[in-house]
């Protein structure tokens, strides 16, 4: 993979692109004038990383396909919502409160994580976990620095804390009982057309099954409950022991949800 900048980046652009070329063992090329459509040519790679100011950006075959970046979507409005007092589905079935620890077993965009790190308040706490390397930094880099101009929503990224891990490797080093929520929204076999905002994100994310193996663990280390995102139609519920939700007709997703109620 190659790494670069803007034509002229800050000292600081230049320091976070050595840096992040390092930990992605990327290339560092400075980019002396050339588009980046030439750099990748001339580098012969067809992984680009662009670290600007305040944003990552990371190009897969060409630049003229739509780069892989953060920004909060969806959840922007979700965010909005829940902070002038209307529900958020999500939050209402799993019993989410200012306060409580969660964890998101699938990170991804963190489009949910920001919304459960609004509910959670800054006396709670969101882990979310991402196995990808190249999600995991452009996510990431993305919470650190988005300016959505909304202080409360740019608050509640920066309190998100991302962590590079398989999620049942991760959920294995917890003790029992030891935070109230844990969460899966794997990726679904077949995408939801309009959910375009996570559209860059397919080729680079972890495809695989939830397994059961992840959910025991979950329901370990659980207080509150473990819950999961899922198409309606999936059997995904049922063949991992979560008890379905009643969601709107309209809604393409449901959630199931294992209660656990162990919270005191
Ligand atoms: C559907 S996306 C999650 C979207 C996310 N809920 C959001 O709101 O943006 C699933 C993400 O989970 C990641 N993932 C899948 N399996 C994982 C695992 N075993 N451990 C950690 N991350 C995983 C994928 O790479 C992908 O980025």
């Amino acid at each position: 993979m190659i790494v670069t900048t803007a034509v002229k980046p800050s000292e600081q652009t230049m320091a976070k692109a050595r840096a992040l070329a390092e930990e992605l063992s990327g290339r560092l090329q400075l980019r002396r004038g050339q588009t980046l459509s030439q750099l990748m040519t001339a580098g012969a790679d067809d992984q680009l990383l662009v670290v600007l100011d305040n944003e990552v950006r990371y190009y897969k075959g060409s630049t003229s396909e739509q780069p892989l970046y953060y920004h909060p979507s969806m959840a922007f409005v979700r965010v909005k919502r829940l902070l002038r007092g209307d529900r958020d589905p999500l939050i209402d079935l799993s019993g989410c409160e200012p306060g409580d620890s969660v964890i998101d077993c699938t990170a991804g965009l963190a489009a949910d994580s920001l919304v459960f790190s609004i509910a959670v308040g800054a006396e709670g706490s969101v882990t979310a976990l991402e196995s990808e390397p190249v999600l995991h930094v452009v996510v990431r880099e993305g919470l650190r620095s988005y300016d959505s101009g909304l202080a409360e929503a740019d608050e509640a990224m920066r309190r998100i804390k991302l962590v590079r891990s398989n999620h049942t490797d991760y959920l294995s080093s917890l003790p029992d009982n030891s935070v109230d929520i844990v969460y899966f929204d794997p990726m679904f076999e077949e995408a939801i057309e309009e959910s375009s905002a996570i559209g860059p994100l397919r080729s680079l994310a972890n495809h695989g099954k939830l397994s059961e193996s992840a959910v025991q663990e979950a329901v370990r280390v659980a207080r509150k409950c473990v819950m999961l995102k899922e198409q309606k139609g999936s059997n995904e519920f049922e063949r991992l022991g979560f008890t379905r939700c009643k969601t709107k007709k309209t809604s393409k997703i449901t959630y199931g949800v294992i209660p656990v109620d162990r919270a005191t």
